[in-house]
């Protein structure tokens, strides 16, 4: 089938109690664990590109790689997504490029300006049957080497959404309830606590309404271990606990945003083959073990945590 919007992906979701993972795309073999896994489990997926993944693969060959998946994959739904859209011009450009789906983030924005903004994408969005995701609250971490640190992020209010998005027209949109971008998203001896009071809070004002989750990586620690072990440092890589994500795909929320778990699995495994074989020089023998631990990631994901295996 033809790339998809999230539009039919989201009330399913919404009514079923479960959500779609959106998984970032940079290479071949990241669109091809993403969606084997999705294909083998029968589950729709949004594959979304960043601003840095279009200047590092090229948009065309991006959309040249899901295109192929989606031959590969002719029974899932697979919607191709803008992540964190700076502004009008990357949003325009991905929309006349093929996208099914852009996000605006205007975020950092306050709150009149934002809503200018995404209406402006919404409107042209909507003309060229593209769906549009728009953000309000302000997470911590970083994207594209824009670091928002834990003091500048904010929650989501719950009394600004519903004029927000009533005002701007979008489909979905993304809050800030304690999740952040990276592989750092807790401080060590601290307990990881999502704010589902001002999520519940969020699904009271608008009802039927999809939510997104960013910076919803778990940081599986096998992983983090087999890079330590293996010549890597990453100390006190601390991600969302499962449990939070899977209660989070069982209400309004119907996408979370995973990258950091994928960067995490494909780096075990290239570090995995080469440190242990210093000897190895061809890219696909630590390629393809990379490529096997981002496939298992996804259907471990769409199996135990979004709830989305034969939903396609
Ligand atoms: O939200 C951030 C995503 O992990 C994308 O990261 O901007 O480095 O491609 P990136
Ligand atoms: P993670 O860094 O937690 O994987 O978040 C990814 C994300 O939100 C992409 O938009
Ligand atoms: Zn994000």
């Amino acid at each position: 089938m033809p790339l998809v919007t999230t539009t039919e992906m989201f009330k399913k979701a919404y009514d079923g109690g479960y959500a779609i993972g959106a998984f970032n795309v940079n290479n071949m073999e990241i669109v091809q664990a993403i969606t084997e896994a999705a294909g083998e489990l029968n589950s729709p997926i949004i594959l979304q590109v960043s601003a840095g993944a279009r200047k590092y693969a090229n948009h065309t060959y991006l959309v040249k790689l899901v295109e192929a998946a989606l031959i590969e994959n002719p029974n899932i739904p697979i919607a191709l997504h803008l992540d964190h859209g700076a502004d009008f011009d990357i949003c325009k450009s991905c929309i006349d490029g093929g996208f099914t789906s852009v996000m605006i983030d205007g975020s950092k924005y306050a709150f009149n300006e934002n809503i200018e903004l995404t209406k402006k994408v919404v409107e042209y969005a909507h003309a060229h049957g593209v769906v549009v995701e728009a953000e309000l609250g302000k997470l911590a971490g970083i994207e594209d080497d824009v670091k928002v640190s834990a003091e500048d992020s904010s929650y989501t209010q719950p009394d600004e959404v519903e004029e927000f998005v009533t005002k701007t027209g979008v489909d979905s949109l993304a809050i800030a309830i304690g999740t952040s971008h990276g592989a750092y998203k807790f401080k060590p001896g601290t307990k990881p606590q999502l704010r589902f009071d001002i999520l519940h809070e969020i699904e009271k004002r608008i009802p039927g309404f999809p939510i997104v989750l960013h910076g919803a990586s778990s940081v599986p620690q096998e992983y983090v271990k087999i890079i330590n072990a293996n010549g890597g440092q990453l100390k006190d890589a601390i991600g969302v606990p499962e449990d939070q994500l899977r209660e989070a795909a069982r209400s309004a929320v119907c996408k979370i945003n995973i990258d950091s778990d994928l960067r995490l699995g494909l780096t075990a495994g290239v570090r995995e083959v080469m440190f242990k074989d210093p000897s190895i020089f061809d890219p696909r023998d630590y390629l393809k073990v990379g490529r096997a631990n981002v496939k298992a990631v996804v259907a471990h994901k769409i199996k135990d945590v979004l709830g989305s295996e034969n939903k396609a």
